[in-house]
């Protein structure tokens, strides 16, 4: 019943094979073309990859962030597919051109630069997530440079101190190695995944990784997590210093980070805590008339808090029936709620089950004619809503991937043995040490 829900889905996968081929074809490569990228990568062990294509996608790259995607993308397919040589010379020439977002003795590389005020941004989850692939780059060059970079980089960020502790804030300035501001957010996501991540597949003796780690999930216990009667959530907090009452879909990821770092360091309130909030997002997506989580969620009876306007009469009835209310219902293909349903399904079937239910609401309610899915302004309505006509790079490196993988057999690329980057790639770790 499951396998048969899940094949439509990976039906997809042909079609945007089909698209990436015309791109490559063609003459120029659309900036757009740096979104859907990172999805056919699980698919480069039966496809080439010509050098020129790499470059003139590069070329149209807008940040950090799709970069790294590539490199993430090309040097796993360099492991899995060993007999493409011409993959890892591709991974280090996108991280050789990376190299240059590091001006002079920098920890941190460089984001973004403001033309008008000249001012340089980064955001840590770009700066503090690098050190997966480029440790194993490392790995493969021989050449230390990469993994040097991107831990110094994660270090400087451990090492300042944070508004709450082990909190870095989402922003920080590369010039001058400061946090910018004192955010913490959905912005955060990659760095605190990392830090679990790295630890583990380099079973470091440095306990910097874990322990920044676990402050971070201390933290956010004590501090911004939010539970009532129906619901769990973890806030952001403001540019005012507020804690906010509202989550969102990408502080979702903290379902699946919480519950496979608590594994990790084999602490079991860690651990259920992810399954908390894993049940309070799914509470999201169980909640909508399309079973299909909204952008963002509030949980605030009195309205106060919430970083926008006041809930209408209608949004306090909603929070009086699920506990939450919705200020955002768009849905634009995350990931991920149904990342923290693969993590979690080890044990428990109502996880698979879950995610057979958002399958049934995706073929139902984001098919679109062309043969692709499409997102959802309104997850409360459907398509009367309107569709978000975009497909994002995540539905296929991420969404596809991971509901895949929750009906595979579990001992299949095991979460014992490798660990999965932040586009659901896996690497091949040591053996697990007895602790982290
Ligand atoms: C390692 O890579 C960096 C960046 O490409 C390069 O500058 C350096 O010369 C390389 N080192 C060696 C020993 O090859
Ligand atoms: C650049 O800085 C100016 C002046 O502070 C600001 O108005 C503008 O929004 C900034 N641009 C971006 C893209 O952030």
């Amino acid at each position: 019943m499951r396998l048969f829900a899940v094949v439509p889905v990976l039906s997809l996968f042909s079609c945007s094979l089909a698209g990436v081929t015309i791109q490559r074809a063609g003459v120029s490569v659309p900036e757009s073309m740096t979104n859907i990228a990172p999805g056919i990568m699980l698919f480069l062990t039966t496809t080439w990859l010509p050098s020129a294509w790499v470059t003139s996608t590069f070329a149209c790259v807008r940040d950090d962030n799709s970069v790294y995607r590539w490199t993430r993308g090309i040097i796993w397919a360099q492991w899995f597919r060993f007999k493409y040589p011409i993959l890892l010379e591709e991974a280090k020439e996108v991280a050789d051109k990376l190299i240059f977002a590091w001006l002079g003795d920098n920890d941190i590389p460089y984001g973004f630069l403001n033309f008008t005020t000249n001012e340089a941004q980064t955001n840590i989850a770009e700066a503090g997530s690098l050190t997966l692939e480029w440790s194993t780059l490392n790995k493969y060059t021989q050449n230390t440079t990469y993994e040097k970079l991107a831990t110094e980089a994660v270090m400087h960020i451990a090492n300042l101190p944070a508004p709450l502790p082990g909190l870095a804030t989402q922003i920080i300035d590369p010039t001058t190695g400061d946090f910018v501001g004192d955010t913490w957010g959905s912005g955060n996501d990659l760095y605190s995944e990392y830090l679990v991540k790295y630890a583990r597949l380099s079973n470091t003796n440095d306990p910097i990784y874990i322990d920044t780690w676990k402050t971070a999930v201390d933290s956010s216990i004590h501090t911004l997590l939010k539970v009532n009667t129906r619901t769990t959530h973890t806030s952001p907090i403001a540019t005012d210093g507020n804690i906010l009452h509202v989550g969102s879909y990408l502080t979702c990821f903290y379902a699946g980070n919480w519950f496979y770092g608590g594994k990790s360091v084999r602490n079991e309130n860690i651990v259920n805590y992810g399954l908390a909030l894993n049940d309070g997002c799914w509470n999201t997506y169980a909640s909508t008339l399309t079973g299909i989580g909204p952008e963002s969620f509030a949980f605030s009876e009195d309205g106060n808090y919430i970083g926008g306007a006041a809930p209408t009469a209608d949004q306090l009835e909603f929070y009086d029936e699920y506990g939450f209310y919705i200020p955002d219902s768009i849905y634009v293909l995350r990931p991920e709620v149904l990342e923290s349903k693969f993590y979690a399904w080890r044990g428990d079937t109502k996880y698979p089950d879950r995610a057979a239910s958002a399958i049934d609401s995706f073929n139902k309610y984001l098919a679109v004619p062309s043969g692709d899915f499409a997102g959802l302004k309104d997850v409360t309505v459907g398509a009367p809503g309107g569709y978000w006509d975009v497909m994002e790079s995540f539905w296929f490196a991420e969404v596809l991937k991971y509901l895949y993988l929750t009906f595979d057999d579990p001992n299949h690329i095991s979460l014992d043995e490798y660990v999965y980057n932040t586009e659901c790639l896996p690497f091949k770790a040591p053996p697990a040490l007895d602790s982290h």
